[in-house]
């Protein structure tokens, strides 16, 4: 009998039905991987078994028997720890404390026994002690901590939960080789307590090197579930991508595959930096250059690197045959290059401010000698916004009167007042609908047939697949694949996405 047993789970928010129909069993003694694209259902299945979301039909079942897991305490009281791919910390408490929530030790009832609190959590900060790096100790407080250091924290606080059940969504994405490698270890013992593990990672290496079974959710369903030893890469690969598979690519082969002169605008060669290693690659005039692979593998740190907000370590970059030499976007910017990111809160918009002073602020960083008169200024900047179709009453309302969808169009509005010679999409439509998104394909196929020298991340493959001419895939910080006409099939992204870096 199965330790936990999920049967027809299914959840929606709202419109997006987030998960169709979960079917999921797990032995005691075995860590299960799930694995699926972004998107796919992978948290909201975990957030259920961990009680934070309540599904909208099927059931869960520990020992062969219906429970009813109706919060996150029912959830721990059950026997499941979790390991939240958000993560689930406090981030002014110490790391000893993050351990021990959420049943901290209480003496007379109200005061944290200081002593206990150390002793327990000293068991698990041992563990990853000498992974863990500088700065990191049971009394430091979490926000003075590394990503990968966090991320060792809220593993400390699963295992510390000590449950039969254990849920890992995704918890190596920020660790080095070394601390995943004690994670395994950490594991393979846990295995032989017989504890009912679930791991999930996009990482084949990982997956092969740790997984006793494998089961694949696609678009919200679990879709199969083979013995690791008894598959392979190429086989999850081609049941994550289901009977859509060799797909044929829709966009037409650039113009410049017709014509023999291709003016290359943007260079790049050796490039590295944080996240990045030696990469190269150029766009052409009329070009559309796709980046793929997985969620931070060093797409975005590339495109801010060219913007001159990242850094570089080494490497050249070339604008239209001269040295990009000064690093900074101010200087990206007179140059001719626009970055547009799909994180509005970060990069973009000017919060509270009108639609106006959120269009113009690039026409005056570029033209800082020649102010141009308001009204034309005006005129030019209703001219770019009604080119995307953006929808909103007047220039003067504040940005936070339009949707996230058209606050993104102001965002790209502000960058086409002066055309830009190279525009760097960095995830340009994470959380805007579905009509904004065609709005915006639509203008950046039109802008590249103009004359525009393209970049575009984006982390949805359906959308690289359609819209880029070329695709560089991005693994572990290097392009490990070039992807150019019929080869740019869901099949091969995925493929070259998900193996081993
Ligand atoms: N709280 C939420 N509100 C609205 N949509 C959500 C929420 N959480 C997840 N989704 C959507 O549900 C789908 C599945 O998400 P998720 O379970 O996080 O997938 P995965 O972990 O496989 O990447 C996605 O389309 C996601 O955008
Ligand atoms: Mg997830």
């Amino acid at each position: 009998m199965p330790k936990l047993k999920l049967s027809g789970v299914s959840k929606a928010y709202g419109a997006t039905v987030a998960l169709r129909r979960g079917d999921l069993e797990i032995e005691s003694g075995e860590v299960h991987v799930l694995i699926g694209s972004n998107g796919s259902g992978k948290s909201t299945l975990c957030k259920i078994v961990a009680g934070s979301v309540r599904p909208d039909s099927g059931e869960v079942l520990l020992d062969g028997k219906p429970v009813a897991v109706s919060g996150p305490q029912a959830s721990r009281a059950l026997g499941i720890g979790i390991f939240y791919q958000e993560l689930s910390l406090a981030a002014h408490r110490t790391v000893a404390e993050n351990i021990c929530l959420p049943d901290m030790p209480v003496s007379a009832g109200v005061f944290v026994d200081k002593v206990t609190l150390e002793e327990r959590a000293a068991r698990y900060v041992r563990l990853f002690e000498d992974v863990a790096g500088e700065g990191f100790s049971a009394d430091a407080p979490v926000n003075s901590l590394r990503a990968d250091q966090r991320q060792l924290v809220e593993i400390m606080k699963a295992l510390a939960s000590e449950a039969p059940v254990l849920i890992f969504d995704e918890p190596t994405s920020a660790l080095d080789r070394a601390q995943v490698d004690r994670f395994f270890e950490i594991l393979r013992d846990l295995k032989k307590e017989a504890r009912a593990m679930v791991f999930i990672s996009h990482r084949m290496d990982e997956i092969f090197a740790i997984g006793d079974r494998v089961t694949v959710i696609r678009d919200g369903e679990t879709v199969g579930t083979s013995r690791i030893a008894e598959t392979d890469p190429a086989a999850v690969v081609r049941l994550m991508v289901g009977e859509q598979d060799e797909l044929a690519p829709q966009t037409p082969e650039p113009e410049q595959a017709r014509t023999t002169t291709r003016e290359v605008l943007l260079s790049v060669s050796g490039l590295s930096g944080p996240g990045f290693v030696n990469i190269g690659f150029e766009v052409a005039r009329g070009e559309i250059l796709g980046f793929g692979g997985l969620h931070g593998q060093g797409q975005s740190s590339v495109l801010r690197a060219i913007f001159g907000a990242g850094l570089v370590s080494a490497g050249e970059i070339m604008l239209k045959g001269e040295r990009l030499a000064a690093r900074t976007p101010r200087d990206a910017i007179r140059r001719g290059v626009a970055y547009v990111s799909g994180d509005r809160g970060r990069d973009g918009v000017i919060q509270g401010r009108p639609i106006i002073e959120n269009v113009t602020p690039i026409h005056y960083l570029r033209n800082r000698l020649t102010i141009a008169r308001p009204s034309a200024l005006r005129d030019k900047a209703l001219r770019a916004l009604e080119a995307l179709h953006t929808k909103f009453a007047t220039l003067s309302h504040p940005i936070n009167s339009l949707s996230g969808g058209n606050q993104q169009k102001v965002v790209i509005a502000r960058w086409l007042i002066d055309r830009p010679d190279i525009l760097l999409l960095d995830d340009p439509t994470k959380g805007i609908d579905l009509s904004a998104k065609a709005d915006l394909f639509a203008l950046i196929r039109k802008l590249a047939e103009e004359g525009m020298g393209i970049v575009l991340y984006s982390s949805e493959d359906a959308e690289l697949l359609n819209n880029a001419d070329r695709i560089l895939v991005f693994n572990g910080g290097s392009v490990t694949r070039e992807l150019t006409g019929a080869d740019r099939t869901r099949y091969n992204l995925y493929h070259a996405a998900y193996e081993a870096a």
